[in-house]
């Protein structure tokens, strides 16, 4: 009796492919990330690994979120959420932009890095640069004792597990899990938000893994989906507010693994030039899932299918008779906050990517050109 243990395949859990495993093991991550953060009754944020004091955390004039890629995509989010959770203006810099654009940082600056691995040298040297300047750093990272970890002051790790996959999936939620627990936990010190606010946001964060359970049941739908867009070369994800952030990573996830062409537009931007790429035939990835933004996203929707565009939405459970008469496609996350959207909206733009890339038998795992940490300039 001889048994072939190939290591690679039980790494890979049953799944084809790493990035596969990982876009199923986010509800676990989400979970993870936030265990042990929340205060038992459910109604607060504890971050004891922020060593912050009140005093200092009333003294932040300005944040800077600064990181690289996928992570920076984060950083889009979280800058939404810091700002209307906490009401500190927050600026975001991809790093290699960063360290040479000479930021205004000051000693009231808090410096938010943003990394899975936290060896990525443009993040790291973007750190430097911040504390060099007196600025408090803060870490959101997937890896204990990396160098990010290692040199800032403050550090939340998100418990994503190890990421093997190049295109990064459960590590993003992760983050955007950070951003909110960090959005929150700002909101409490500082007082923009009263306490029940703050735990009916945490009811609605303890969801979020079961809602992504209930998205990853539909994969099949989205693997149709993925098939006829793999027949094209190039599209367009439009979006508004977060929408726009969650397009941006959606349009990123497809051309690394794809290589299809793709660009992310602010949808209210589009008639100041990108309209005019819009002919018959071309897939539209529509985000609309902010409730304010609602009727506005709708009306760009109708501009790209009034010049032939074939139009997926992304919407709100609920919203299907309202946007029906206007796309050809829609894909509906389950209801949550607005803020809460993004940790939903982005799980089938992964699928999508992942079985558009499977569709034209390209390496998932490892897209060509690319490295899953950038440790050199
Ligand atoms: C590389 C990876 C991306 C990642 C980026 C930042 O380009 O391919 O998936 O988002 O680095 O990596 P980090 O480890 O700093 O999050």
């Amino acid at each position: 009796f001889h048994v072939d243990w190939d290591l690679v395949t039980a790494e890979k859990a049953g799944f084809d492919h790493f990035m596969l495993k990982e876009i199923y093991e986010q509800p676990k991550a989400y979970r993870d990330t936030m265990m042990g953060r929340i205060s038992e009754d459910g109604r607060k944020v504890v971050l004891k690994e922020i060593g912050m004091t009140l005093e200092q955390i009333q003294g932040i004039r300005k944040i800077q979120i600064v990181a690289c890629g996928t992570a920076f995509h984060a950083g889009l989010v979280g800058k939404t959420v810091i700002e209307s959770l906490a009401r500190i203006p927050v600026e975001t810099d991809v790093a290699s932009e960063y360290r040479y654009r000479s930021p205004i940082i000051t000693p009231d600056t808090l410096v938010i890095v943003v990394s899975q691995s936290g060896e990525t040298a443009d993040t790291l040297a973007a750190l430097r640069e911040a504390k060099r300047n007196g600025a408090r750093v803060m870490a959101i990272t997937n890896v204990v004792g990396s160098s990010v970890a290692r040199e800032a002051d403050d550090v939340i790790i998100t418990q994503a597990g190890p990421e093997i996959a190049v295109a990064s999936t459960k590590a993003y939620t992760s983050q955007l899990i950070a951003f909110y627990l960090l959005g929150l936990y700002l909101a409490d010190k500082l007082e923009t938000r009263d306490e029940k606010w703050i735990a009916d946001v945490l009811t609605a964060m303890n969801q979020l893994p079961e809602q992504v359970e209930s998205i990853l049941d539909q994969a099949v739908v989205l693997k149709q989906v993925a098939d006829s867009i793999s027949k094209h070369s190039n599209l367009f994800f439009i979006g508004r507010g977060m929408d726009f952030a969650v397009a941006q990573e959606g349009s990123l996830k497809l051309k690394e693994i794809s290589y299809i062409h793709s660009e992310a537009y602010a949808a209210g931007e589009l008639k100041h030039g990108t309209l005019a790429l819009i002919e018959d035939g071309i897939p539209v990835i529509a985000l609309i899932t902010q409730e304010e933004l609602y009727e506005k996203t709708l009306s760009n929707i109708k501009e790209v299918k009034a010049r032939g565009a074939h139009v997926l939405a992304v919407i709100n459970a609920g919203h299907e008779g309202e946007v029906s008469k206007s796309v050809d496609e829609m894909f509906a996350i389950p209801r949550t906050l607005p803020l809460l959207a993004p940790a939903l909206s982005v799980v089938p733009l992964q699928l999508i990517a992942y079985y558009a890339s499977l569709a034209l038998g390209h390496d998932v795992d490892k897209p060509r050109n690319l490295a899953k940490s950038v440790t050199v300039e």
